[in-house]
């Protein structure tokens, strides 16, 4: 080997030399209590916050785990914040909270909906939302009726049977035929297909998400359901609801939401702090 021709003072020096770089760039091993040499120790060890996460950070080499979670586990929002698209009055419990659902509501009307604009999503979409998440009041049927007859009744009609002024006998130009809400496919349809349809439309139907806000969407859908109840003879309103069973009307709300306090009086009631983290409400 050629290496044997290389005069020993000359190995020893590289290797030596070779030695000391090394361990003047890189930072001497910690043991015991010694933290070793580390000139950005918050740099290489800090806390590993993942955002809205309970779970143990897998890679955290900061102190250890109990130490872990007291620090970088999610907290509660500041009292009154209203985070950016933060999915509005999420339930009806939540609509006769005052306090949470103007907090909850942004008002660009925003929230987020988590389907895509294709036929097997619309399929998901009707299988899985089933319930008008707001209580059927009289303003609500009120409102309702009022976004009803302004986007949609021009086309579906005003009563919903699909005749409206665009697609009318004498003159209308509209060139497809609109859903008649009143026939049995749609009186059965789940809130979802009603959802769905106003977020992206159908064929030749455009969307509404634009136009309407996440309330005004189920309102929309809830006076529907009142035109449908109306066509079959059944009650659909502030004081029943013999239509379906995916809405519940003012009176048996407010009669739940008063047995809600009374549990909450006995200390009964779970404490829901949290929720917001932990649900997977898609
Ligand atoms: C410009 C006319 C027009 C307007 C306005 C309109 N629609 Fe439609 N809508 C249609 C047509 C046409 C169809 C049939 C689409 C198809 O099946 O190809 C339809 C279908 C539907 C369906 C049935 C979708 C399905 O699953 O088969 C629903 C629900 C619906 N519309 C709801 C609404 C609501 C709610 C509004 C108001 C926010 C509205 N539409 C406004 C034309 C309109």
């Amino acid at each position: 080997m050629k290496m044997n021709r290389l005069p020993n003072y000359l190995i020893a020096g590289v290797t030596l030399l070779g030695v000391a770089m090394v361990s003047l760039s890189s930072c001497s091993p910690s043991k015991g209590n010694n933290p070793g040499h580390e000139f950005f120790p918050d740099m290489f060890h800090s806390i590993a916050y993942e955002a809205n996460l309970h779970d143990y950070y897998y890679y955290n080499t900061w102190g250890n785990e109990v130490e872990y979670r007291k620090y970088a586990t999610p907290r509660e929002p500041v009292k009154g914040t209203i985070p950016r698209g933060f999915a509005g009055a999420s339930s009806a419990a939540d609509y006769k909270d005052k306090e949470a659902y103007f907090q909850n509501t942004p008002v660009n009307g925003f929230v987020p909906y988590y389907y895509e604009d294709t036929e097997e999503e619309r399929t998901r979409a009707s299988a899985e939302i089933l319930e008008n998440p707001f209580p059927i009041t009289a303003e609500g049927l009120s409102r309702g009726e009022d976004l009803y007859d302004i986007f949609c009744g021009i086309c579906h009609g005003d009563n919903g049977d699909g005749a409206g002024y665009l697609v009318r006998d004498d003159g209308g130009v509209y060139p497809a035929q609109p859903a008649n809400f009143l026939l049995p496919e749609f009186v059965e349809a789940s809130e979802g297909r009603y959802y769905h349809s106003i977020m992206f439309g159908k064929n030749v139907m455009g969307g509404y998400a634009d136009k309407l806000s996440y309330e005004e969407r189920w309102q929309v859908i809830h006076y529907i359901r009142s035109l449908q109840a109306k066509e079959l003879g059944l009650v659909y309103d502030p004081t029943g609801n013999t239509l379906n069973n995916s809405s519940i009307p003012e009176v048996e709300f407010e009669a739940s939401m008063e047995v809600d306090m009374e549990q909450q009086a006995d200390g009964e009631s779970e404490d829901h702090s949290t929720d917001v983290y932990d649900s997977d409400d898609h």
